[in-house]
């Protein structure tokens, strides 16, 4: 048996203990899923593809933000005990589920969309996979906006305004489109106080992404790009 505390509540709350059957390749979305199914159906969370996909699943594990439906029980409960929470630096709707609205906010902020001018091109761009552009915009596009880079940063703890690694990452690699027309709005929109200057470089944002994505490395290049906008002059 696996012995799981589980928050329940919003922000004020606290751990409700289960006894959930150890299963083969289990994961913790298994094991929540169960929990939901067969003993507390009022028990709140969320989920969508189960594949690593949707980025909806995400939750405080044993201490540390994952996304739990790839996540194995036998990776994390070394000692048969999970402890399971919903994810810092969010508002919590109900027990482990969170609203994600400041967060994709952040991305709109961001300018975190594709812009293509105001006579997009009628034909598909030959962007050719060796150059740093595309390279750097590779490196950061499969983000699936889980939100465990932002759980796991302090800066957001400490400044509700900052953007954030997920939104600034997203920035970074439109700012390496070579086909987007809004660059130019785009470093001033991440350029403020609340904008890449404020990261501290941390790295957990880095260490936790689940899809290998380095939000870290990204808005050093943001810095980079502000920097070089602020030397051409522009406000
Ligand atoms: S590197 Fe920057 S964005 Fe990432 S966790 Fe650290 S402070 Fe936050
Ligand atoms: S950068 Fe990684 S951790 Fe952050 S939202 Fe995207 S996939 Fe999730
Ligand atoms: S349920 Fe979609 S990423 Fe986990």
């Amino acid at each position: 048996m696996l012995s799981v505390d589980v928050w329940r509540g919003t922000r004020e709350g606290r751990f409700q203990a289960f006894q959930v059957p150890r299963r083969e390749n289990q994961t913790v979305l298994d094991v929540v899923t169960e929990i939901q199914r067969e003993q507390d159906p009022t028990l709140a969370y969320r989920f969508a593809c189960r594949v690593g996909m949707c980025g909806s699943c995400a939750m405080v594990v044993n201490g540390r933000p994952r996304w739990t439906c790839r996540t194995r029980v036998s990776e994390v409960a070394h000692d048969g005990h999970l402890r399971l929470e919903p994810l810092r630096n969010f508002t919590v709707v109900k027990d482990l589920a969170v609203e994600m609205t400041q967060f994709f906010d952040k991305w709109h902020a961001a300018r975190g969309y594709f812009e293509p001018g105001p006579q997009p091109a009628t034909n598909f761009a030959t962007v050719p996979p060796a150059t740093a552009e595309r390279q750097a915009a590779d490196a950061g596009i499969e983000c699936i906006g889980c939100g465990v880079c932002y759980s796991a940063c302090d800066v957001v703890a400490w400044d509700e305004n900052y953007l954030g690694p997920a939104a600034l990452n997203r920035a970074w690699t439109l700012v390496n489109d070579v086909r987007d027309q809004e660059n130019d709005a785009r470093l001033k929109a991440v350029s403020g106080e609340s904008g890449c200057v404020a990261c501290h470089t941390h790295m957990s944002c880095t260490k936790f992404c689940p899809k290998a994505i380095a939000p870290t490395y990204a808005i050093a290049g943001l810095k980079r790009a502000v920097l070089r906008r602020a030397l051409r002059g522009r406000a």
